[in-house]
C-alpha cells in the first residue's frame, strides 16, 4: 500500500467508529427505563492499592475497635488509603469510591480489608457499601470452600454493625 493513502484510510475508519458509537447512544437514549448500573469491583479494582493516596495511617490499642483491624495490638500499623483520593461529596462518598486498609506488623499480623460503593439500590442499609477481605496478594479473599469473603453481610454483619458508628457515611477515616 502506498503511504500516502494511510491518511485517508484513517479518516474512514475513524469516521465509521464515529458513526456506530453515535448509533449506540440514539440506542441508549431511546431506552424508557434506563436503569443506573451497579459498580461490581473485581480483583483489578485493588490492584496496586499501596500506591494509592495513604490519607490515614494509625497505630495503638483502640478499645472500640476490639480484635477488629488488629487493633487490640499495638505493634499493629493500620494504613488507609483511598482509590483517586476520593473524598466524600456533601457527606456522602460517590459510587464507585474504593477504600483499602492494610493492617500489619513485622510478624504475623496482616490483614487486608476493604469497602466498595456500589450503589444503584445494592445493600441500601449501608447506604450501597460492599464490605471485602482481600488476600496478601491483594485479591479478594476465598474462604475455604471457595466462596468469595464479600457482600453486604460480610462476617455476619460484623463490618457493618461497627462502621455504623463512623461519621462520615459509613467511613471512619475521612
Ligand atoms: C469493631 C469495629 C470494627 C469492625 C468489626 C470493622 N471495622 Fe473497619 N474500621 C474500624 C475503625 C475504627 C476504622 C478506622 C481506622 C482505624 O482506626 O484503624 C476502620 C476502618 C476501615 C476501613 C478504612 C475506611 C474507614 O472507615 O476509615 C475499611 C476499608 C474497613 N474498616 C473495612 C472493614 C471491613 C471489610 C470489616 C469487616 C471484615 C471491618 N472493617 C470491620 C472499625 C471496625
Amino acid at each position: 500500500m502506498k503511504k500516502k493513502h494511510l491518511p485517508f484510510l484513517l479518516l474512514v475508519a475513524f469516521t465509521s467508529i464515529n458513526f456506530l458509537q453515535s448509533c449506540k447512544d440514539d440506542e441508549e437514549d431511546n431506552d424508557p427505563t434506563p436503569t443506573e448500573q451497579e459498580f461490581v469491583a473485581d480483583d483489578n479494582t485493588f490492584a496496586d492499592f499501596a500506591n494509592w493516596s495513604l490519607d490515614a495511617e494509625k497505630q495503638g490499642i483502640d478499645p472500640a475497635m476490639g480484635a477488629a483491624h488488629g487493633g487490640n495490638d499495638s505493634t499493629v500499623i493500620r494504613k488507609i488509603y483511598f482509590k483517586d483520593g476520593q473524598a466524600p461529596v456533601n457527606g456522602v462518598y460517590p459510587k464507585g469510591t474504593v477504600i483499602v486498609k492494610h493492617s500489619a506488623n513485622d510478624s504475623t499480623y496482616n490483614v487486608i480489608t476493604a469497602m466498595v460503593k456500589r450503589g444503584a439500590g445494592f445493600n441500601s442499609a449501608n447506604d450501597g457499601w460492599e464490605w471485602f477481605i482481600l488476600g496478601a496478594d491483594g485479591k479478594i479473599a476465598k474462604d475455604t470452600a471457595g466462596v468469595a469473603l464479600r457482600g453486604a453481610n460480610l462476617m455476619n454483619g460484623m463490618c457493618a454493625g461497627c462502621h455504623t458508628n463512623a461519621t462520615s457515611d459509613w467511613v471512619f477515616s475521612k
